[in-house]
């Protein structure tokens, strides 16, 4: 029998597990493990936010720039206040209405948050995730957990197990298989600055939903050298493939022949039929972030040269799309 080295398996997993074995997937986060969590978004890569060492062992995972902050995923909202010295007016309407669900609030962070999971600022990312499995898992830790997405830094979020373990097995122990995600991108970021309700990503909760319990917000979004932000970097949740947004009844462009196409409701006679892939035949903008990443990914590892997509219109989760389609058309 082959014998690996010792630091070789210090290193590297020999393989990683797919299943829905929580108390295997808790085991490995109390020995400062990581784990791929399912939740409503994407897909996280988890490990204990209280344990610097754990958190360091996401970064280097995901080969992620430390100066990218995670988010902290916690069991339920009661728990919110053991890690945020206050909950504005503002933010504890959003949590009554909204959480557990596809929101992420920026709030000031208590001491026993390390700062190296808020790469320093003074404010710490929450968010109580809606997902059978991993609310049964939260609940069991004593501890919550820090989590990015389950890529690799810069590339596309994953929406099923099989993502997560395409990219990054050998690498982590596990993954909690959860089924592909509901709501397909990743949560809407919420902060407090002065009165005002700032949206720094757009994401799976709408703006208008947000907008219906807390009044205006101002979107704050896309600043490319925004230092608070790096994760909305321009370019990122980017195929390898060059992605050319159409605007929408564009007609000048004349694809070639292999270019993938990613429409809403309705087929391109431009492209050929098994290079499509319609994001919801019935027209909702819901249904279509919901398979958008797996349709980047489907196209990006097709024979196609290049993936062209339409516009979104830009309402509910629709703005959401065009976010992230913009960036994954970025140099
Ligand atoms: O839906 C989601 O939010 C998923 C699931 C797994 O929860 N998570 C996710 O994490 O998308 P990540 O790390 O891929 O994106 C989080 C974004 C990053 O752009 C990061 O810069 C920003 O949130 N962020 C995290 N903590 C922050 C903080 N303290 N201040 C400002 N931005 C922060
Ligand atoms: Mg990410």
């Amino acid at each position: 029998m082959f014998v690996y080295p010792s630091i070789f398996v210090l290193l590297m997993w020999y393989d990683t597990i797919i299943g829905i074995d929580i108390a295997l997937a808790k085991e490995f986060l109390e020995k400062g493990e990581t784990v791929g969590i399912p939740t409503e978004t994407v897909y996280g890569l988890a490990a204990n936010a209280l344990s610097e060492d754990a958190v360091l062992k996401i970064f280097s995972v995901k080969n992620r720039p430390h100066f990218d902050p995670l988010i902290v995923h916690l069991a339920t909202v009661n728990e919110i206040e053991k890690y945020v010295e206050q909950i504005p007016a503002a933010a504890q309407k959003l949590i009554e209405a909204f959480m557990p669900g596809p929101l992420t609030l920026l709030l000031k962070k208590k001491n026993n948050i390390p700062d190296l999971v808020t790469s320093g600022l003074d404010r710490v990312a929450i968010r109580v995730p809606q997902h059978v499995l991993t609310s049964a898992l939260l609940q069991q830790l004593d501890f919550p957990l820090a989590a990015p997405s389950a890529n690799p830094f810069g590339y596309i979020s994953p929406t099923s197990a099989y993502h997560v373990y395409d990219q990054l097995h050998g690498r982590i122990p596990y993954i909690l298989d959860g089924g592909p995600t509901e709501v397909g991108v990743e949560s809407t970021i919420v902060g407090f600055e002065d009165e005002e309700t700032v949206i720094y990503r757009l994401g799976g909760l709408a703006q208008e939903d947000i907008e219906r319990i807390v009044g205006n917000t101002r979107l704050q979004i896309n600043s490319g050298s925004n230092p608070h932000s790096p994760g909305m970097l321009n370019s990122h949740y980017a195929p390898r493939k060059k992605l050319v947004i159409l605007e929408a009844d564009s007609n000048e462009v004349t694809p070639a022949g292999n270019a993938g196409f990613i429409g809403f409701d309705k087929a391109d006679e431009r492209f050929k039929s098994e290079h499509q892939i319609l994001l919801s035949e019935k027209g909702s903008v819901k249904e279509a972030a919901k398979n958008l990443f797996a349709a980047m990914r489907q196209l990006d590892a097709s024979e196609v040269a290049m993936i062209y997509a339409v516009q979104f219109p830009e309402n509910g989760l629709g703005k959401a799309i065009n976010d992230r389609l913009k960036r994954a058309a970025a140099e």
